[in-house]
């Protein structure tokens, strides 16, 4: 069953079947994940990752996270190490990436890797994203379904606001629960926190049973796509906020100013997963209303407030 955009496909087996032949051959789709929506393709096919640096219009220099269904279908890929099995007994299925030593037997295409020799891997959780990488024997390289530097996606909608139709298959699969893109861990050595995200530095500590580091700025081998701007709306976001202008988008955690005009609450209880769920879909309905400015006010330090701060930081170098 087609949805009334011509390339949205509501998900049945019908599709499942089109989807893979389609990731075979080397073309490109549009999936859900419980993070963030994905451009997919078959990370073994350099015409598919050369498809997707493309479409996204990203650097060379900035490498893909690549998706499994499980640990059996990532050993032959990767160095294994304890605090990979660690973690992926606790978190995974679920939002979190590791930074692994690549395998010399590895089949991932280089350019996928930016040419490293390590690797990013996830073992998604959404059902739809589950029972694609179930029926295929490689695993789908996988970028938020955005142009490069803006935010990511976290409905089909907003994948089609991205790139209209040059994407032909985009699978749709509700709005993403999670909102915001996966905790970001490297295991090549200390275990260091990459990208802040709902699996939080606290919570992987209490699992590894180490103290685990926090980079506070990204060089350029590590994490390339961090450096510059990111997750941005398209307009000047501005952090800290404590004064409404009166005609920019406000965004603020609370009820506070309920039913206002210009005013966008992230979680009236005060839920900062809810909040952080909540941001990207606040970012695009203010776009779409046609603001010229976002003001933010201060979102608390602490659990998933971390990761927003870490989004909203960035967003702000316009
Ligand atoms: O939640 C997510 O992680 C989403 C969904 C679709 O899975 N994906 C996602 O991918 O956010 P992307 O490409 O937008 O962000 C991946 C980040 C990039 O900043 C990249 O630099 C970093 O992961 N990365 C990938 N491979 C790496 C590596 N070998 N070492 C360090 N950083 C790496
Ligand atoms: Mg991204």
């Amino acid at each position: 069953m087609k949805n009334s955009h011509s390339n949205i496909f509501a998900f049945n087996k019908k599709i499942l079947k089109k989807t893979t032949k389609n990731l075979i051959i080397g073309n490109v789709a549009a999936l859900p994940t419980e993070t963030v929506y994905g451009l997919a393709g078959n990370a073994y096919l350099k015409k598919a990752v050369r498809n997707i640096f493309r479409l996204k219009g990203r650097p060379q220099s900035n490498p893909l996270i690549i998706h499994y269904y499980n640990f059996q279908k990532a050993r032959e890929d990767v160095v294994i190490n304890k605090f990979f099995k660690k973690l992926y007994k606790k978190f995974c299925p679920g939002p979190i990436t590791f930074i692994l030593k690549k395998s010399r037997k590895s089949k991932v295409h280089p350019i996928a890797c930016a040419n490293l020799n390590s690797i990013a891997v996830r073992f998604p959780k959404h059902k739809i994203i589950r029972s694609i990488l179930k029926k295929t024997n490689f695993p789908l390289a996988m970028p938020s379904a955005n142009k490069s530097t803006n935010v990511s996606p976290v409905n089909s909608i907003d994948v089609l606001e991205e790139f209209n139709n040059k994407i032909k298959i985009i699978i749709d699969g509700g709005k993403s629960k999670i909102g915001i893109e996966s905790t970001i861990v490297d295991l090549t050595s200390t275990p260091t926190i990459l990208r802040p995200g709902i699996i939080s530095k606290n919570m992987i500590e209490k699992t590894l049973k180490i103290k685990v580091k926090s980079k506070k700025k990204f060089n350029e081998i590590k994490s390339p796509g961090m450096m510059k701007k990111h997750y941005s709306p398209g307009m000047p976001v501005l952090i800290n906020q404590t004064k409404p202008d009166g005609k920019s988008a406000f965004v603020y955690i609370g009820n506070r100013y309920k039913g206002k005009k210009n005013f966008f609450s992230l979680s009236k209880n005060f839920n900062l997963e809810v909040a952080a769920s909540n941001l990207y879909r606040t970012f695009r309905i203010i776009k779409r209303k046609g603001y010229k400015k976002i003001q933010i006010s201060k979102i608390p330090l602490v659990g998933c407030g971390i990761a927003i701060n870490d989004r909203i930081k960035r967003a702000s170098k316009f």
